[in-house]
């Protein structure tokens, strides 16, 4: 059965005349018959052309956290574009997101860029240019953007071409990467000490950065195991590397200070996109003194025409003004545990095995096993069909997460306590309909 009512389907038909697969994005092609055009959205709900409605948990890949259409957020833009929105030089709002920043993660200095892919790229760039080295490694299962040296064993690589664990492989994947730039890439599994260790302590001359997403945001939400992001910290610490945190899906989300205040670790350069514009395109890097230093002019480049434009940054301070005096985080955890909580008791009634795992903000659910996966590599034995056919139901239903295991659940301010109620007794027909077929 398609997900697409008879106007969606219309529209999704015109769509892929002009855009190639009807969508701006590969990952938003769910195939021809379920990808849906979505009209509006309003605090935890969208609707479809179809005017069906559903209760949010994809979020966009997890930038709304206060609510579809916030009018605080809506009202700053459309008051701060009045006067321009774009001069190549700065303005105030740039000043005051910039202090905000500062204020609520802790971070030395910030440049402001507008997507998460350029962020990466350019705390890369940096942490190559600060060290004088070349290679950086990453972990498998972990998504840093769109730019070439990232797309390596990322969460849409499967287990075949990953390698062995003790001698794993950089996979490209995709095409039309340079072949040479594997060279470049070191992917090693998450939450392994000895093979993060053994690999610093055989090539530290050549590695100027580790970044990591501190959670495995773009595969289930997996948690790093207890010290292992010290762990990271230390080696770094001791050899010179750059600790870069790709915060982008857990920044303003997990915490006001994001992941280096829930996990009480700081990293050297840190990636924010995301929560910080509830949906409007604006990014960060962010760092220590010295290492956000390297961007000097004539010397490092970073730049860009639209790289803290006044939409995105005025959102962006609205945004984190809300976050600074309301109690978003905290309204958005309560909600997350009743739904990991509820979640849990129903797949255990069922007999289905199963872990939710994540935090209430940013959750998972991974079927087939009661045991956790610590890597990338354990989240793929679990039982991903299964999760699939839980999600469409659900889908169905009006309830609407990502049919797709390894992207998590995403939550936002606007989340009531029936809004939790309804999913939790529509996760419980969509199971009950799955047990059944
Ligand atoms: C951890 C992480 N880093 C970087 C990116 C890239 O961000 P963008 O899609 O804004 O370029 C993403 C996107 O999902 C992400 O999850």
């Amino acid at each position: 059965m398609s997900m697409q009512g008879p106007q969606t389907k219309a529209l999704f038909e015109k769509a892929r005349q002009y855009i190639p697969y009807g969508v701006n994005s590969n990952f938003r092609y769910w195939g021809d018959d379920d990808t849906l055009v979505i009209q509006r959205g309003q605090g935890a709900y969208i609707w479809d052309a179809d005017g069906k409605r559903y209760i949010d948990y994809r979020l966009a890949f997890g930038p709304i956290i206060l609510g579809h259409a916030h009018p605080k957020v809506n009202q700053a833009v459309a008051e701060a574009i009045q006067n321009g929105t774009l001069f190549a030089w700065t303005t105030p709002y740039e000043i005051s997101l910039a202090e905000r920043i500062v204020r609520l993660t802790g971070v030395d200095k910030v440049r402001l860029t507008n997507t998460g892919s350029e962020a990466t790229m350019h705390a890369l760039r940096i942490a190559r240019a600060y060290t004088n080295r070349e290679k950086f490694i990453k972990f498998e299962g972990q998504y840093h953007g769109q730019v070439d040296y990232f797309m390596f064993s990322t969460a849409s690589t499967p287990a075949r071409a990953l390698g062995s664990r003790r001698s794993p492989i950089s996979s490209p994947t995709t095409s039309g990467i340079p072949r040479d730039i594997h060279k470049y890439v070191i992917n090693l599994p998450f939450n392994d000490f000895e093979a993060v260790e053994r690999t610093v302590k055989d090539q530290w001359g050549d590695i100027a950065a580790i970044i990591v997403e501190p959670l495995l945001g773009n595969a289930a939400g997996i948690l790093p195991e207890p010290d292992f992001l010290e762990h990271l910290r230390k080696l770094c610490d001791e050899y010179g590397i750059v600790l870069i945190f790709d915060e982008v899906k857990t920044g303003f989300r997990i915490a006001n200070g994001g992941a280096q205040e829930y996990f009480g670790v700081r990293a050297d350069l840190v990636t924010y996109a995301k929560a910080m514009g509830n949906g409007f395109p604006i990014a960060a890097i962010g760092g220590k003194e010295e290492v956000m230093m390297t961007v000097q002019p004539g010397a490092t480049a970073h730049g860009g025409t639209y790289s803290g434009n006044v939409a995105g940054a005025a959102a962006a301070d609205a945004v984190l003004a809300i976050l600074e005096t309301e109690p978003v985080i905290e309204t958005i955890w309560q909600r997350g545990e009743a739904l990991m909580k509820g979640i849990d008791g129903i797949l255990r009634d069922a007999g289905i095995p199963h872990v939710v795992t994540g935090l209430p903000p940013i959750f998972s659910i991974m079927l087939g096993s009661d045991e956790a996966p610590k890597d990338f590599r354990g989240y793929l034995q679990t039982d991903g069909e299964l999760y699939e056919a839980i999600a469409m139901e659900l889908i169905a239903r009006g309830v609407m997460p990502d049919s797709d295991g390894r992207e998590p659940w995403f939550l936002c301010a606007a989340l009531s306590e029936d809004d939790v109620a309804e999913t939790l007794n529509v996760f419980s027909d969509a199971v009950k309909a799955v047990k059944k077929a």
